[in-house]
């Protein structure tokens, strides 16, 4: 989108945003934070952390993101954006089976506090609504501050119980996402919350900005 919407000279802008956006900063250095204290202390206990802070990174950042775009779709705004975000979704939400299965087998190995994994999971809610009420707020139809919380508690709270651990919010308003309305757009209602049918689906793919250099190296 970047690519095709912003003109080359300004694009730069938007990826460097985090150097001049202090929310936008915040939270992307608690999670660098994270794999930095087990670059600065290669402790077994520090990469169990980094564990749970790519499932936080999979799990519960961006969702609100793609609800954004799903909103729009709903109205009929910029529907083919949504698809290309369909597809990063059905991306996230495969990674993120992936950690439900590793991490509940790290557990079993990896000496851990559940006390920490808690304290981490409410940080990101904190931080994740924080960036989504300042950057969206309750300017777009469809949501709201309330309804971000709503959505994000939500969220932690079922990839809290996936990997066995208890929900963290126990209020009734936090067992159900404020967005089901959405599904029909997102596409993810599957057992697993992925893609349900892939081989009925129409075969398409989404390439990555070229603006950026570095990932080669990735
Ligand atoms: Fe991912």
């Amino acid at each position: 989108m970047i690519e095709t919407i912003i003109p080359g000279d300004r694009r730069s802008a938007v990826y460097d945003f985090w150097r001049t956006d202090k929310v936008l900063k915040d939270r992307c250095q608690f999670i660098a934070g994270q794999y930095q204290r087990y670059v600065d202390n290669p402790t077994v206990e520090n990469y169990f952390m980094s564990l749970v802070t790519d499932y936080i990174l999979e799990g519960l950042y961006f969702y609100n993101g793609f609800i954004t775009f799903y909103n729009f779709a709903s109205r009929m705004l910029m529907p083919g954006s949504a698809d290309i975000f369909k597809m990063i979704n059905r991306d996230e939400l495969s990674h993120v089976r992936l950690f439900q299965k590793l991490i509940p087998e790290a557990m079993a190995i990896f000496p851990h506090s559940k006390d920490a994994i808690y304290e981490m999971m409410d940080t990101a809610v904190r931080h994740e609504c924080k960036w989504t009420n300042h950057i969206v707020g309750n300017n777009i139809l469809g949501i709201t501050e309330h309804s971000t919380e709503q959505y994000t508690k939500y969220l932690a709270n079922i990839r809290l119980k996936a990997i066995g651990l208890d929900a963290l919010y126990p209020e009734p308003r936090y067992q159900k996402s404020p967005y089901s309305h959405l599904e029909r757009f997102s596409d993810t209602k599957a057992e697993g919350h992925t893609k349900a049918n892939f081989f009925e689906a129409q075969v398409t793919s989404y390439v990555m900005s070229s603006g950026v250099g570095g990932w080669d190296e990735i």
